[in-house]
């Protein structure tokens, strides 16, 4: 045996009796498995030399993606540089931005127009012409990782578009193709779904299902009707994915995130949310990363309540995902912001915080999709606020409807049935940078980057990756020509994709501008935060109690060291009643002062740390 094969043959023994095991629990089939691990094998040798050089670096260091560094930023190949190339030639301004991690957003084929922006693939192993080749991906991880940056793409496998090969041919009937998908001849099934499953897209695509009049049959479609479910009780779904997922790993990607994964899983008389197979399917990918390429990392996309939400980290024992998004945390920080009351996101982060430190959350403010109201309401509730009301006021905050709001943004799949309706906007839109600049008021555009950079440096703060949308550090604001292209005008999320202004970038250094004061301030924390220990993933983060309920206090602690972050959510000069013992030193402008009753202006943070 030569010496690579001695290590895949170690990696397999590690896991395939746990792989086997799962494997057989959901499939019984044992050819099948067989197929899967000798596939595994052959993605394995197919992968660079530089890739298993990296896989064997970061297995001496299993926690890279832990450290205080990781700094992400999601982004349109197209809007943020026009294709791959582009990208390449750009990533300067990316490090200049701190970042260490991009997220490029969907980018392999997809049918123009019927692509649900890029998430209705059409071809696993192509990348969209006008963003390039698979060769120019390669070359974009390559150049990446020369520069110690990491990327992330999505891998959209809970179904494919209407124009990928499978789906054309069960379209035309083959029966081999047909049981890839959920095929129904009659509406009698999909009938007893749709009692039991709600809605992902309630107005831009109603109802789980699409009839097909050229065979007569129904097909499963929980998005929208170009995006048919896969079914992954046929086992050569399952397996084709995966060596759909290897293929892309092998292409250098470093961080995998497995869109709409609670989906993954269908039984009639459920939601067909969050199934246990799920988790037996996450776990096996977990486990065939590991084997074939284990420097890659699951990302998970689990827009869901906390307690759906932290299943997908698995077990310690066990492992699923390596890193989950901090969902309800970033739904509570709009809340608070539109209610000037902390109490909910302090309780929020009080359970975050509580989590094992193993648990890794990506924190944000904003990314490519609409934020959904998944709020805590039974403690809404007992303070008096009721759910549809209260999404009802948040929906009319940021839309700028209610008195004294500055927010701009619009309302997505505003649902007349449930009264439910979510929302689209850029930060800097919802920030009220956006009205400001229309107004021409100078104080409210001061106060709106404050609010903007005050809602950063408390997402910096929060323990986990944080990860900018692109546009972000430049206050980028709502586009609306999106509404001028019919086939983007029915989804207002594309309000807040629009393409990313370069004028305003080349302002970013000049403090004079809107634009450089967000971008220095913003890099200036991001320079503390990669270098202070009690970033480190391993200090203990605590909420403080500063007797004042527009105010949130948040510790942090690292051995000796003591951080201190105060955010004021309220839109008046408020002062948190604290006394700390000893000498403060204000992180941004190195100013030392002592720790009592310290005042904010309205919208003001402070990041300090005591001096020893
Ligand atoms: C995820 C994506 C979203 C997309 C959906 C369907 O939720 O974030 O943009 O519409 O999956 O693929």
């Amino acid at each position: 045996m030569g010496k690579k094969e001695i290590v895949f043959q170690e990696r397999m023994n590690r896991h395939h009796d746990e792989l086997k095991w799962l494997y057989t629990e959901l499939y019984g089939n044992s050819d099948m498995f067989a197929e899967l691990c000798s596939q595994m094998y052959e993605y394995y040798k197919a992968r660079k030399q530089k890739l298993h050089n990296r896989d064997a670096k970061r297995a001496e260091d299993p926690d890279w993606f832990r450290k205080k560094d990781m700094l992400g930023m999601m982004l349109y190949i197209d809007n943020f540089a026009g294709n791959l190339k582009g990208v390449r030639e750009k990533l300067d301004y990316l490090k200049s931005c701190n970042v260490n991690c991009i997220h490029l957003m969907p980018f392999l084929d997809s049918p123009e127009g019927r692509s649900d922006g890029g998430y209705a693939v059409a071809d696993f192993r192509k990348v969209k012409p006008e963003l390039g080749t698979m060769e120019d991906l390669a070359e974009l991880t390559d150049a990446c990782h020369a520069k110690n940056m990491n990327v992330c793409m999505d891998f959209v496998m809970n179904h494919t578009s209407e124009d990928h090969e499978w789906a054309k041919r069960a379209r035309n009937g083959e029966g081999e193709y047909m049981s890839r998908y959920f095929f129904y001849d009659s509406y009698d099934i999909p009938a007893e779904y749709e009692k039991t499953v709600p809605q992902v897209f309630p107005t831009t695509a109603p109802g789980n299902f699409t009839y097909l009049p050229e065979i007569k049959h129904h097909v499963m479609t929980t998005f929208y009707p170009y995006q048919w479910d896969l079914n992954y009780k046929n086992p050569r779904v399952f397996n084709e994915m995966m060596y759909n997922f290897l293929y892309l790993a092998n292409q250098g990607i470093d961080v995998i995130r497995i869109d709409a994964v609670p989906y993954i899983w269908k039984e009639l008389g459920t939601q067909c949310r969050n199934l246990p197979q799920v988790h037996t399917i996450v776990r096996m990918m977990r486990m065939i990363a590991e084997i074939v390429c284990p420097s890659v990392i699951l990302l998970g996309e689990v827009v869901m309540e906390p307690e759906k939400v932290v299943p997908y980290f698995g077990t310690i024992e066990k492992p699923e995902c390596h890193m989950l998004y901090n969902v309800t945390t970033m739904a509570s920080t709009w809340h608070t912001v539109a209610t000037h009351d902390i109490r909910l996101l302090k309780k929020q982060m009080d359970i975050v915080n509580g989590l094992p430190k193993e648990y890794v959350f990506l924190n944000y403010l904003r990314c490519h999709d609409d934020i959904g109201w998944g709020l805590d309401y039974p403690t809404l509730k007992s303070w008096g606020l009721e759910e549809i009301s209260h999404k009802r006021y948040l929906n009319d905050f940021f839309t700028g409807k209610v008195q004294g709001s500055v927010s701009r943004g619009e309302l997505y799949n505003d649902d007349p049935v449930t009264m439910d309706a979510r929302f689209c906007g850029t930060t800097a839109s919802m920030c009220g940078i956006e009205s400001a600049l229309y107004e021409k008021d100078a104080n409210k555009l001061e106060e709106a980057v404050r609010t903007d950079l005050m809602l950063h440096a408390y997402m910096l703060v929060q323990s986990g990756i944080p990860m900018l949308y692109s546009g972000d550090e430049v206050g980028q604001l709502n586009d609306y020509t999106y509404k001028e292209n019919p086939s983007k005008a029915v989804d207002s999320r594309y309000l807040h994709r629009g393409a990313f202004q370069w004028e305003a970038a080349d302002k970013c250094k000049d403090t004079d501008t809107v634009e450089g004061k967000l971008f220095t301030t913003l890099s200036t924390l991001e320079k503390v935060r990669r270098t202070e220990s009690v970033f480190d993933a391993d200090a203990n983060a605590y909420t403080y109690d500063v007797k004042d309920n527009s105010i949130l206090a948040i510790i942090r602690m690292k051995e000796e060291e003591r951080f201190l972050g105060i955010f004021n959510f309220s839109n008046e000069t408020k002062t948190a009643w604290i006394q700390e013992e000893g000498t403060f030193k204000d992180l941004l402008t190195g100013k030392k002062f002592q720790m009592k009753d310290y005042v904010l202006p309205p919208h003001g943070f402070v990041w300090a740390k005591k001096v020893k």
